[in-house]
């Protein structure tokens, strides 16, 4: 057994991104269908909903239309659906099911089985131990997809579950319900129930796959995998299976010990970010001051090695010490006029242009806004180029009221309000009869774009930009109307090379934000990403100095020891920002969508910054009130 094999207890395999890894996933099951095909057998597949395995199903749609992989014996069965829920409901995982997978490939719908949620509660024993029954009919599992929930819920096995339950009504934890509002207008519309496979049905399966895409789920593949066998994180149950893999991107095994510590498990190659992470990591570990570390705390920890490699702790806590101190800055745009080799960003040219992408009309100023208020005070010129609409998360509410003001407006002026009047009650009309998550209306969705739109335009002025440095950029990819949003395509691609070309910026700052896969931020970031590396082959000369910078959202801050640019912040600088990010007033108080965070974003954001201070201060560095964090993206 490897060191490596020494921590993971179930074996993993690693992909650079959901796409590859759904793309194996998806070869392994069209080779077990085509190899029960040869024989005349049948195929049978559990099945998972979510957003994890939306790609897999694109996967096997398109082996079936492309490449002739036919589903004619294959039979299904589902591990879960929401209780009670209609099966056309929107979010039901029948209906799920269907536009994902079952209405583009051929199978025989005889074939295919998702728990009912529409039966009678006291039919539902009787129900559950005929889906059981069904499962062994057909011959058992032979291959069962699986994702994991935040909490290590596997189909709806929230923590607690038995290894030996069975399929039956649950009800489902209230981080599960938070994480899956998304789905939901809002929380309380989200089910209380669900029907699910239990974990010994699960069990059962001859194969199982387990796939997580995200740094969201890190932490729990992390204890799934490497933990002890614990019904309090139903996924590690799965370490007592004997095929059974779990599928990851980069991302998602990001917090396993192999890169997370990768000094325990064998073999580490000491580069200077390598023994800056380690060098951190333990003196957060045993919290002492990095200066502090002694050789014994190296050997304890697992870093002996360093001291063998690199020489005595007190020079290396001094190398990790001076890279610390070098991060901090006041000058995120270079400070002027001096020389400082190691200083994050280059002193010249003074003054820089510096674009902020912000993928919603808020992170900007939720992100980064004391380093953008710094970035304009210290002289630069700061252009904000606000990539979507954001009107998805705009109430209904705010609709009416501003709609409201506008003929209100007019009345008062003697304008002719006649057509505000007419698109005021059309709203007001549509909206009373609006079920929950159905789709708005494009003069509804231009309407709650709009009023984004003037939050973030008085968040500038707030600032002090002049008007002309914001740039709207309204991304198609964004503009579905519904909470899936398209992938990147050329034109949100064109839109933004042709923004760069024209501010041609030697600093460029975007939301490097890898935790949520499927969101809004990671196709803003891929679409930044292309642009510049499109620039960059067509050889535009500005390109080469041109500095990348990436924050994070409202989710996450980095590890401390990658950070590259830490911004240091007052306490009248902080309320600042707090006021800054009070201008969006429709994002204030509860949200649509706000996923599982229930704290407002100007908490959030505080949270984020004084954490981060708090943490160079544990290091024995300056204790600031707060403090925004980058990390230089090389392109
Ligand atoms: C869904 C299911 C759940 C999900 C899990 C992860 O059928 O059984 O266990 O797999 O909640 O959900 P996503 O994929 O949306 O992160």
């Amino acid at each position: 057994m490897s060191m490596v094999d020494s921590f993971e207890k179930i074996p993993v395999k690693i992909f650079p991104d959901l796409k590859e890894g759904s793309l194996y996933v998806a070869n392994q099951i069209a080779a077990l269908i085509t190899e029960k095909q040869k024989s005349n057998k049948t195929c049978v597949l559990g099945l998972a909903t979510g957003n994890t395995p939306k790609s897999l199903y694109a996967e096997l749609i398109r082996l079936h239309k492309q490449e002739g992989l036919s589903f004619k014996n294959v039979i299904t069965f589902n591990l879960d659906e929401y209780y009670p829920i209609d099966k056309d409901a929107f979010q039901s995982y029948n209906r799920f099911m269907k536009t994902n997978l079952f209405d583009h490939i051929d199978i025989d719908p005889a074939n295919t089985h998702v728990p009912d949620g529409e039966i009678p509660k006291d039919n539902i024993k009787t129900y559950c131990a005929e889906y059981e029954k069904k499962i062994e009919e057909a011959g058992g599992i032979d291959l069962q997809i699986l994702g994991i929930g935040n909490n290590g819920h596997i189909g709806f096995n929230e923590p607690g579950s038995s290894v030996n339950s069975g399929a039956r009504l649950v009800a489902l934890d209230n981080s599960t319900r938070t994480a899956n509002a998304y789905e939901f207008a809002n929380i309380s519309q989200v089910p209380r129930l669900a029907i699910t496979m239990g974990i010994s049905n699960i069990s059962k399966a001859r194969k199982i796959i387990l796939m997580a895409w995200g740094q969201g789920k890190a932490p729990v593949v992390q204890q799934a995998v490497e933990g002890h066998v614990t019904e309090h994180i139903p996924a590690s149950l799965l370490q007592q299976h004997n095929d059974c893999v779990f599928i990851l991107d980069e991302t998602a095994s990001s917090e396993l010990t192999r890169f997370k510590s990768p000094w325990l498990t064998g073999e580490c190659e000491w580069t200077p970010k390598m023994v800056k992470k380690a060098v951190v990591n333990t003196a957060l570990k045993i919290q002492k001051p990095v200066l502090s570390l002694t050789n014994s705390d190296y050997k304890d920890n697992g870093i002996g090695d360093l001291l063998v490699e690199k020489g005595d702790a007190y020079e290396i806590n001094l190398e990790v010490y001076y890279m610390l101190r070098d991060s901090i800055t006041g000058w995120p745009g270079g400070k002027p006029n001096v020389n400082l080799p190691n200083h994050p960003e280059r002193s010249i040219p003074y003054p820089k242009r510096s674009v902020i992408f912000s993928p919603h009309p808020d992170d900007d100023i939720i992100s980064m806004g004391g380093t953008f208020q710094r970035l304009h005070d210290q002289g630069h010129d700061v252009h904000v180029a606000y990539q979507t609409s954001g009107n998805i998360a705009v109430t209904d509410e705010f609709v009416t009221r501003f709609l409201d003001f506008a003929v209100g407006f007019e009345n008062m002026f003697g304008i002719d309000s006649s057509k505000s009047t007419e698109i005021l009650d059309k709203a007001k009309a549509y909206l009373k009869q609006k079920k929950s998550n159905q789709m708005d209306t494009d003069e509804i969705r231009a309407i709650k774009g709009l009023i984004r739109r003037c939050e973030a335009k008085a968040t500038c002025n707030y600032v002090g930009l002049p008007e002309e440095n914001s740039h709207f950029m309204n991304l198609p990819f964004y503009e579905t109307g519904a909470i899936e949003k398209k992938p990147m395509g050329e034109e949100d691609i064109r839109l933004t090379v042709d923004l760069l070309r024209d501010l041609k910026p030697q600093q460029v700052f975007c939301a490097g934000d890898l935790a949520d896969p499927h969101g809004t931020h990671k196709v803003c970031l891929e679409i930044i990403f292309e642009a510049l590396r499109r620039i960059k082959e067509a050889s535009d000369s500005w390109i080469s100095d041109c500095w990348v910078w990436l924050y994070k959202g409202a989710w996450q801050e980095w590890d401390i020891s990658e950070i590259e640019m830490a911004i240091p912040m007052s306490p009248d600088q902080v309320r600042k920002k707090r006021y800054g990010i009070f201008i969006h007033q429709s994002q204030k108080d509860m949200v649509p969508f706000q996923g599982s965070d229930t704290r407002e974003f100007w908490q959030r954001a505080e949270d984020r910054n004084s954490n981060t201070a708090n943490l160079y201060a544990q290091l024995g560095l300056t204790k600031y009130a707060a403090m925004e964090a980058f990390v230089r993206y090389h392109f």
